[in-house]
């Protein structure tokens, strides 16, 4: 069968990896796709938000199934437009992408569905929201209800800070339409773990658990990114913790979904907070996470095209999931003054060697090729994976992967794995 796959991330090469591994894969399409993906397959130029192009070139060409990657086209309607043309897609169509693209709506979800999230208001005027958290003296969280890269969310130790952020949603109005409407929130304390499963609008199947590293710097400090490195499985997740994160939020919010008419399908991201009292939901997300699915899908070792193709066609009590019992550990590599500004076109040097160290693979993020080089295209850069024994070895292969990587102000944290490796 011919795939066509979406989007041009480190999440995307991953996918494009495993992929094509797989016993029943035809040709793989990826669009746009980056230097990594084009080893795995045919990249195309047709832009990740380019529903119209995306659904001719998948008629054209015989696709039988579709992968979406990124949110914005999930959240445009993407895997709708696919099935209205008769073209199988994986992911939830935009009724239910709702439930990243709009905190509002999973807000509301959580709170009609009792799943244990952060108490939290939603707010159309600035007015309220200042007088609101003027009256709160504590620290909030406050979040633009729409989509903003990841960068919607202020963590206001001061509540003066949460009312700047508000004023910058909903006046300044920074991330557009995405900042009319925003969510106060009170702040949780604990660890984050990312858990991700597959959904087929009936049957859940969880993925082993990971964690992502946020901030820009090491021990969580500086500003948030995308990601900066990741880890599977995640110690703090213990098999009794799964079992009630299953019952207590990620059934109840598949069976929210049914009963709110948008029934959910694809992947189902779940970014909790793990406190005193429990599993609490910081956001859900509605795909793969970045740089989360590097580890996982490198320990994933049954057929990833199987399970999309049952989550498709409602099938998912039919698979069974196998995984390498190593952890992994994924270190993101990103181009000097990211999250700020930087510059792209800086010439890599060093992938393949550090591909031959055993276990270690390099997906790429923002790369793509030029006259025969390896040059740097985007803020995160390539994401170096490895397996290892305990995490400790699998961090310590990660890290003398990267060592063999040079390019002008390459960044890296030099902790990804740590707060795992202390447990
Ligand atoms: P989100 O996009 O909602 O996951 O938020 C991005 C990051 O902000 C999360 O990964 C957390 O580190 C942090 N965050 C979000 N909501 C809260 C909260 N209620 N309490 C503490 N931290 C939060
Ligand atoms: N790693 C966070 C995300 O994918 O949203």
């Amino acid at each position: 069968m011919d795939v066509l796959l979406i989007g041009s991330g480190g999440r995307e090469h991953s996918i494009a990896w495993k992929l094509a591994q797989s016993k029943n894969l035809g040709k793989l399409y990826i669009a746009p796709g980056n230097a990594g993906t084009a080893q795995c397959g045919e990249n195309v130029p047709i832009g990740a938000n380019d529903i119209e192009k995306l659904v001719d070139f998948a008629k054209q060409n015989d696709v039988g199934l579709v992968v979406v990657g990124p949110e914005d086209p999930l959240a445009a309607g993407i895997v709708d437009a696919f099935e209205a043309a008769g073209v199988k897609a994986f992911g939830p169509g935009a009724g239910a992408a709702q439930l990243e693209a709009d905190k509002a709506f999973a807000k509301q979800l959580m709170r009609s569905s009792a799943i244990s999230t952060a108490e939290g208001r939603i707010f159309e005027r600035f007015k309220d929201a200042k007088a609101y958290i003027a009256s709160r003296d504590e620290a909030v969280v406050v979040k633009a209800a729409g989509l903003a890269k990841g960068k919607g969310v202020y963590v206001c130790d001061d509540p003066a800070d949460g009312i700047l952020a508000a004023e910058k949603i909903m006046c300044d109005k920074i991330f557009g339409q995405a900042g009319e409407k925003i969510i106060v929130e009170d702040k949780l304390l604990g660890e984050e773990v990312s858990i991700l499963a597959f959904v087929d609008g009936r049957n859940i199947y969880l993925m082993e658990s990971s964690q992502d590293h946020k901030p820009i710097g090491d021990g969580d400090t500086g500003p948030n990114t995308g990601g900066m490195g990741a880890y599977s499985p995640a110690p703090v997740v213990t098999e009794p913790l799964m079992d009630k994160i299953t019952r207590e939020i990620l059934v109840p919010v598949v069976d929210g979904m049914n009963r709110n008419g948008t029934p959910y399908r694809g992947v189902m991201y779940a970014g909790l907070m793990i406190t005193g009292g429990g599993p609490r939901v910081l956001e859900f997300n509605v795909r793969f996470g970045d740089p989360e699915t590097q580890p996982i899908l490198m320990r994933l070792k049954s057929d990833l095209l199987e399970v999309c193709l049952a989550v498709c066609d409602g099938k998912l009590d039919q698979v069974t999931l196998e995984w390498d019992r190593r952890p992994a550990v994924c270190v993101v590599m990103a181009s000097g003054g990211y999250p700020g500004a930087y510059e792209k076109g800086k010439r890599i040097t060093g992938v393949e060697e550090a591909e031959q160290l055993k276990d270690v693979v390099v997906f790429h993020a923002g790369t793509r090729s030029q006259d025969g080089d390896l040059v740097t295209n985007g803020g995160r850069v390539l994401g170096v994976t490895a397996l290892g024994e305990q995490i400790a070895d699998a961090k310590a292969r990660a890290y003398k992967a990267v060592d063999k990587i040079k390019f002008e102000g390459a960044y890296c944290r030099g902790d990804i794995a740590d707060k795992a490796i202390r447990k």
